[in-house]
């Protein structure tokens, strides 16, 4: 690994724009940690010298502990968290089991703080935290309604993210919340906007770009900032 080869941990990578995120850092010349919860033949494909797959669910805090350990004392430049879910996001609060709404809030907006916490370390000063929100997390810009377990699970994550920030000021990272676009994925469904490639080229330019750059911003794959 050269000296001035960049290094990311994408965490929730088997599919869609994990995946994505994976094969554009890798071809823009990043060495990439790509996590899955189960194998997954994309990552099979993409796994080579720079592109190395690890095993992962976010939702189990001792497999998370495992993942830090087994990376040792590594350190990223970047790491993404785009693990996502939106069971039954299609039906409003009251028709969905409660079991079903906490999942979708644990799994959307208090495992990927927690990963951040455990990995804090394992981000390089200068570096960027990312994690997957989406525009339907703004509570500001919420004026159609729907998706309202999975916005709540959002907008929930942008607060967790910006305390999150605060406690750590002192080191100084970025921590980015990223919306990718509306794109052609399993979640977003083939009428979507935009496809993968056109969100990830995005995302990676706004955080190669963004570099370096300390505090919090919510942006999406064009590098406009969102209201929260
Ligand atoms: N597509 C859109 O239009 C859109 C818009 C805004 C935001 N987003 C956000 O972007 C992210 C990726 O979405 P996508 O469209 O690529 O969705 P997707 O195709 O459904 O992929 C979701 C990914 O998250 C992983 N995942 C889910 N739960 C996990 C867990 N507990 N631990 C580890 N990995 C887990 C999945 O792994 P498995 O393969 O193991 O299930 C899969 O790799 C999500 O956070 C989503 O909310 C998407």
């Amino acid at each position: 690994m050269s000296e001035q080869q960049k290094s990311a941990l994408i965490v929730g990578a088997s599919r869609g724009l994990g995946l994505g995120l994976v094969e554009t850092f890798a071809g823009r010349g990043w060495r990439v940690t790509a996590t899955q919860r189960s194998p997954s033949p994309g990552l099979a494909r993409l796994a080579s010298d720079s592109v190395r797959v690890e095993t992962v669910d976010i939702d189990d805090d001792s497999a998370v502990a495992t993942l830090r350990d087994r990376l040792g004392g590594e350190t990223f430049d970047l790491i993404f968290v785009v693990a996502g879910v939106a069971t039954q996001a299609h039906e409003p609060l009251h028709a969905v089991p409660r079991a079903v709404a906490a999942q979708v809030y644990l799994t959307n907006a208090v495992s990927p703080i927690r990963l951040a916490e455990a990995f804090r370390e394992s981000v390089r000063p200068g570096g960027t935290l990312a994690l997957m929100s989406s525009v339907l997390g703004s509570v500001a810009l919420n004026e159609s309604g729907g998706w309202e377990t999975y916005r709540a699970s959002k907008a929930a994550l942008n607060t967790y993210a910006r305390s999150f920030e605060i406690r750590h000021r002192d080191a100084g990272l970025g921590v980015l919340l990223m919306h990718p676009g509306w794109v052609r994925t399993d979640m977003g469904g083939a009428e979507a906007d935009i496809d993968v490639a056109t969100s990830v080229a995005g995302m990676a330019d706004v955080i190669e770009g963004r570099l370096g750059r300390s505090g919090v911003a919510y942006l999406d794959y064009r590098g406009e900032t969102l209201a929260w």
